[in-house]
């Protein structure tokens, strides 16, 4: 089937402490957003890929992004809506599935987006990328109250990958029962979707802090 892409590109990464967006910081001589934008489009169903962008975002048009199927769309206050505007852009009838994936996740493998897609397809619903949990989880403020089950713990990354109108109305319907939505999961989640968990790897980090932005410089390396 015919897929589109959503990347939410519109925050503004406080916890980098930089002077701009983290999609926006380099990485090996390119934007973290183009880093993360070539792997999803690398894929061979991907028709268009919608880019959820700060309205007044001065960064953009000074990246080398400029492919035809690259439509661009206003990011909202959250990420989740960011991805909702991105969803209420897309023809679901002509691309029937959505693969959203974070604008600060620039090293995922494109085996690993494939890998995905096929595993969702074959059980015919909607799933995500994870890596199971290896720390011992405790739970507590500042005394632990209890540890918290390792074994079928996982770290939700992205891609996530859904069926485009069902990802849509969940999404809308989880923001009108005021569920809070840190990824598309929850909202599927929330109206009781099966979503399947695809073990993909941990150097598909999320740059978050300013010593993601050298772990990933240091995995970019390893892989080339
Ligand atoms: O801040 P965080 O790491 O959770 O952001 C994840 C992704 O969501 C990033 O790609 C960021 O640009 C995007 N985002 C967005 N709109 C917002 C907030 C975050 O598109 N209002």
């Amino acid at each position: 089937p015919a897929i589109a892409a959503v990347i939410p590109a519109a925050g503004v990464g406080q916890r980098m402490q930089a002077d701009k967006p983290k999609q926006y910081l380099r990485l090996h001589g390119k934007t973290i957003l183009e880093h993360s934008v070539k792997p999803v489009l690398a894929i061979s169903a991907v028709q268009q890929l919608y880019l959820a962008l700060s309205p007044n975002d001065p960064y953009f048009a000074a990246t080398g992004l400029t492919a035809e199927n690259i439509v661009r769309v206003d990011g909202g206050a959250e990420r989740v809506h960011s991805v909702l505007n991105a969803l209420l852009a897309i023809d679901a009838e002509k691309m029937p599935w959505v693969l959203v994936h974070d604008a600060a996740r620039p090293l995922v493998r494109p085996q690993d987006i494939e890998l995905l897609i096929q595993r969702c397809l074959e059980v015919g619903h909607g799933g995500i990328l994870a890596t199971p949990v290896r720390d011992t989880m405790k739970r507590g403020q500042s005394l632990i109250n209890a540890t918290v089950e390792r074994e079928h713990l996982w770290h939700a990354l992205t891609p996530q990958f859904f069926p485009t109108a069902l990802l849509r109305a969940n999404i809308q319907a989880a923001l009108a029962a005021k569920v809070v939505i840190t990824d598309e999961a929850s909202a599927m989640e929330w109206a009781n979707e099966p979503v399947l968990l695809v073990e993909g790897h941990s150097d598909n980090l999320k740059i978050t802090r300013p010593a993601d932005l050298q772990l990933a410089a240091f995995y970019l390396e390893q892989n080339q």
